[in-house]
């Protein structure tokens, strides 16, 4: 189908109906990374609180994460067709073309709008605020929005920095048409970005930038590099003042907020926002510890870990911010709905033929 505004003028929001988590079967623990890197448990769960990962075996790609989510969230929103599909990733299949395309296709979406967002690790709530502009201009009633990544692909191995942070996965939700005020109802926002600061999260070769020059690039050109220390500042710092203008542009206090959902950089960055902005630390969803960082996928399998276990319910007044490469930052605020179903998280990736793979992570 192919979209045209519609041009209605009632106040139209974009309200969360579906929603689906998905991790490939592979799982790394500290132990497994301290037996090929000078690194151990201890240091990795003391800065960063992440005890395992799960990356995707050789020949799998993001989008292969993204189909599986994505048909889970659209069986939970009780749908098999959407509008438009948006894909948020820094890990896309291919450096041309965009991967929602071939997701699409591959949910039986083909003709539907379909693109990529790339903002990092802010990718599901720029994704978040994308479904909601396309609906509220009456291009589409329903969206499909996948955040997923595969870092693994992207971070080297030998980089004990990194690579004991980042973890593979995919999240979901389907947005509909509805009322501002009904549960459920995404909004209002804060989006925002410094571009001077590119290269504090960079993979330098690949683009027009590398390809342009002759020569191959280096290997570490060719993985993700980051700053960590940098990052961590900014991190914190962005993340708590995207917090406090998304509440005030609300007129929700700090105590408004039942479950402060961030992106699942690290325990250390996660507690040190919920301190800055007072909020007890008993209400900051996380399940870092279980899956790592999983980029643009992290919110939307936090939110799927939290309502499958039941620490969310419907009426709960959720806060969403994330913070990632380019700079980019932003947040959201959502009341959460009742779903009629809904999946339960983790959900068996691997089928019983293959019994001897560790399951899906534990909720942590
Ligand atoms: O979506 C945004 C994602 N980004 C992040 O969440 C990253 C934010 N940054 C961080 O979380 C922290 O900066 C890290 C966890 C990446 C690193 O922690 P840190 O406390 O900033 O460590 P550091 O980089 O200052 O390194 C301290 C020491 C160094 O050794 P020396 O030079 O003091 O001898 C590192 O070489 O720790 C060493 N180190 C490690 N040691 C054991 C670095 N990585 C490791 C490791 N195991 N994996």
């Amino acid at each position: 189908m192919s979209l045209t505004a519609t041009g209605s003028s009632a106040p139209v929001a974009a309200v969360l109906c579906g929603l689906a988590g998905w991790v490939p079967s592979r799982v790394v623990t500290n132990e497994d990374l301290a037996r090929r890197l000078d690194t151990d448990d201890a240091w990795i769960r003391t800065r960063t609180g992440i005890r395992q990962r799960y990356v995707v075996e050789p020949g799998q790609a993001t989008s292969d994460l993204a189909v599986e989510a994505g048909r889970r969230a659209l069986a939970s929103a009780g749908r098999d067709r959407v509008d438009a599909v948006v894909v948020a990733t820094t890990t896309a299949d291919h450096t041309c073309p965009a991967t929602a395309p071939a997701v699409a296709a591959r949910l039986g979406l083909a003709g539907v709008a379909a693109f990529d967002v790339n903002a990092v690790c802010t990718g599901f709530v720029y994704g978040l605020a994308s479904a909601a502009g396309l609906i509220a201009a009456g291009v589409a009633d329903r969206v499909l929005l996948i955040g997923a990544d595969t870092y693994s692909t992207i971070v080297d191995p030998l980089d004990r920095a990194d690579a004991i942070i980042f973890g593979d996965g995919a999240g979901a939700v389907v947005l509909r048409a509805g009322h501002p005020d009904e549960p459920g109802a995404v909004g209002h926002f804060d989006l925002g970005s410094d571009g001077a600061h590119e290269d504090l999260i960079m993979v330098a070769a690949g683009g027009s930038r590398q390809r342009s020059l002759p020569g191959e690039p280096s290997r570490r050109d060719r993985h993700f590099a980051m700053r960590g220390k940098e990052v961590y500042r900014h991190a914190v710092t962005r993340m708590a003042e995207s917090a406090r203008a998304t509440l005030s542009r609300a007129g929700w206090k700090i105590d408004d907020v039942d479950h402060f959902v961030p992106h699942q950089a690290n325990l250390r960055i996660l507690h040190s926002v919920a301190d800055d902005l007072g909020l007890p630390r008993e209400r900051c969803v996380t399940h870092v510890e279980s899956v790592g960082n999983t980029g643009a996928a992290s919110i939307p399998l936090a939110l799927a870990d939290a309502a499958a276990g039941r620490t969310i319910g419907p009426g709960d007044r959720l806060l969403l911010t994330a913070f990632g490469g380019g700079l980019t930052w932003g947040s959201c605020l959502l009341t959460w709905p009742a779903f009629p179903e809904f999946p339960a998280f983790p959900a068996p990736a691997r089928p019983a033929a293959q019994p001897t793979r560790p399951a899906q992570p534990a909720r942590p």
